[in-house]
């Protein structure tokens, strides 16, 4: 049994981009019926089960998070080509997600964060005797 007081979330791929296969209409509906079932969040990905293709560009899979969190009324984590702290506040200020998750970017630079929110506090105390001082 699942403690009531821990999130739950769910990742699906809300689009297989073929025909017959799964849309963004199926993934609304499936995220309702988790929803009721005590799910918190869903993690929208895309594509990736089924050989397809698509066009990729920074943030292409972020209407399929807000369509989930707006139709099944539900929050969610958007994720893909998500790389620039412009794009995360768009994102998140905008209501389109909740939360935004980075994936290949991070492997890329773990210190992205640190870039993005320079200011003392973000920095885990054991590093802060590395933060650059003028
Ligand atoms: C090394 C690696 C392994 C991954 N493994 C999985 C996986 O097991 N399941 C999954 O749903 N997505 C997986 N993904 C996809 C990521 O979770 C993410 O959705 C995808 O990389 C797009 O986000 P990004 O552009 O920020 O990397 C993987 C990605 C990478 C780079």
């Amino acid at each position: 049994m699942w403690p009531e007081d821990k999130p739950l979330s769910v990742r699906l791929s809300a689009e297989d981009y073929l025909d017959g296969g799964l849309t963004i209409q199926d993934t609304v509906q499936i995220s309702k019926t988790l929803k009721e079932y005590g799910v918190d969040l869903m993690d929208i990905s895309s594509g990736g089960l089924l050989p397809a293709s698509m066009e990729l560009g920074p943030g292409y899979q972020v209407p399929f998070a807000e369509a989930v969190k707006k139709e099944a009324q539900i929050p969610t984590i958007a994720v893909g080509l998500i790389t620039s702290p412009e794009l995360v506040r768009e994102i998140v200020f905008n209501g389109r997600a909740d939360f935004v998750a980075l994936g290949r970017e991070l492997l890329r630079n773990p210190y992205w964060v640190l870039e993005a929110r320079p200011e003392e506090e973000v920095w885990p105390w054991q590093y802060r005797r590395a933060i650059p001082r003028a």
